[in-house]
């Protein structure tokens, strides 16, 4: 089963408007180049629309790292999916971060899911365990209670992304070993499996996210079922970035 591999870069609360226009002019020649891999950016919002100019006729995406799931209303400060639909592909749903600083439940990044999906943006699911889940033994207990409540057939048909992201490896410079991220992804393969049967299981794209480096992604990409990464910090070095692209493709482009 031939998946494209999937690499996008989380910029998180990093660059103003100047700085990411820069940042994607460097990387962006050198991303061109590379085939066979579906790249992602997400830059902050307020320079999803100077990304979008920029990156026009190439083969580089845009994903938005959030969204509320309201149409428009008195939200204040929120972002809705018309607001996002002609910005950007791709929309990243239920970090952890967001989890766990702003409170969001699987209840709202449900919601959150089904908006994304009625607007035609590619929802990229984040699930994944704290450390004290994993020391206890309940890694798939977890992963499991969160696909239950956020991943509806309908989510997958639209072309969903799932990104497992074990939240001891986010920021921490301390990655899953390549086989450890495997056994998770393996597992939430087959669960997929068993909810929705094997033909969605074997096409969803499921990304590993926790300190990806130019030094470990081809640690990751080597494994049969990781299909790519989602990188926070690498992704702001445009050689890093770059180079774990050019190293997705070169082991199991298309
Ligand atoms: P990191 O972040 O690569 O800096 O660990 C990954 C993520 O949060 O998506």
């Amino acid at each position: 089963m031939s998946r494209t591999p999937f690499i996008a870069g989380n910029w998180k609360m990093n660059t103003n408007i100047e700085e990411a226009v820069a940042l994607i002019k460097t990387m962006q020649p050198q991303l061109n180049k590379i085939q066979g891999v579906e790249k992602v950016l997400c830059p902050p919002f307020i320079s999803l629309n100077a990304a979008r100019g920029v990156t026009r006729g190439s083969t580089v995406k845009l994903g938005a790292q959030n969204m509320f799931y309201e149409e428009k209303g008195a939200y204040t400060g929120e972002i809705s999916p018309l607001m996002l639909k002609d910005l950007c592909d791709y929309v990243i749903i239920g970090h952890s971060e967001r989890r766990q600083y702003f409170g969001e439940t699987d209840d709202i990044i449900n919601k959150k899911l089904k908006a994304a999906v009625t607007h035609n943006l590619k929802p990229v699911l984040c699930v994944g365990e704290t450390s004290e889940e994993n020391e206890a033994g309940q890694t798939k207990e977890v992963i499991g209670g969160q696909l239950i409540k956020c991943a509806d057939k309908l989510y997958f048909m639209s072309g969903m992304v799932i990104a497992y992201e074990p939240l001891w490896a986010i920021g921490t410079g301390k990655n899953a070993s390549g086989n450890e991220a495997n056994r998770t992804i393996n597992f939430i393969r087959q669960f997929i499996s068993r909810m929705h049967g094997s033909g969605i299981a074997n096409t969803v794209r499921i990304l590993y996210g926790g300190s990806v480096t130019a030094a470990n992604i081809s640690e990751f990409m080597r494994e049969p079922d990781i299909d790519g990464a989602l990188v926070g910090g690498a992704s702001l070095k445009a050689d890093d970035f770059v180079s774990i692209v050019r190293q997705a493709s070169e082991i199991k482009g298309l």
